[in-house]
């Protein structure tokens, strides 16, 4: 089984960016232990972070064909991008939507997503476990 992680926008900074809301450990750090949870499950790990909505959509159409599942928190373009909830119907993968912040407990905003009703499930508010809780889901399930 082949997962690949995307995070989006802004998270590049995880670890200073507001850690009150966003933890205090690095985005290296989340995913040095993801593949380390990958290994004991014996899944394949891919990890990819961009602040480009175009990067990302351009690394979800590579993974057409060679991606079990895509685990996805991007940032702020949850609430802005139809082209990312297009790119990931077109790949047909199915994904998971990550958010550290419950976003529903935040600004209205950030309430609604473009990839919600499309997605596997969706996990906010569990700071960095969400991942792993995605990662777990995954091995369970096939
Ligand atoms: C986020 C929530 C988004 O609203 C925000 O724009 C982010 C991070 C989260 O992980 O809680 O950049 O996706």
């Amino acid at each position: 089984t082949n997962v690949l992680f995307i995070n989006g926008a802004n998270l590049n900074l995880l670890g200073k960016r507001e850690p009150h809301i966003y933890g205090s450990q690095s985005l290296d750090d989340i995913n040095l232990h993801l593949q380390e949870q990958a290994n004991k499950l014996n899944l394949v790990c891919h990890f990819f972070q961009s602040n480009s909505e175009g990067e990302i959509i351009n690394r979800i159409h590579q993974a057409m064909g060679n991606t079990d599942y895509i685990v996805i928190n991007p940032g702020a373009f949850t609430h802005t991008s139809v082209a990312l909830r297009d790119a990931l119907l077109g790949v047909n993968i199915p994904f998971i939507e990550v958010h550290l912040s419950n976003i529903h407990a935040r600004e209205a905003f950030r309430h609604h997503s473009y990839l919600s009703d499309k997605a596997v499930a969706v996990l906010c508010g569990l700071g960095a476990y969400g991942y792993e809780a995605a990662l777990s889901f995954i091995a369970n399930k096939r």
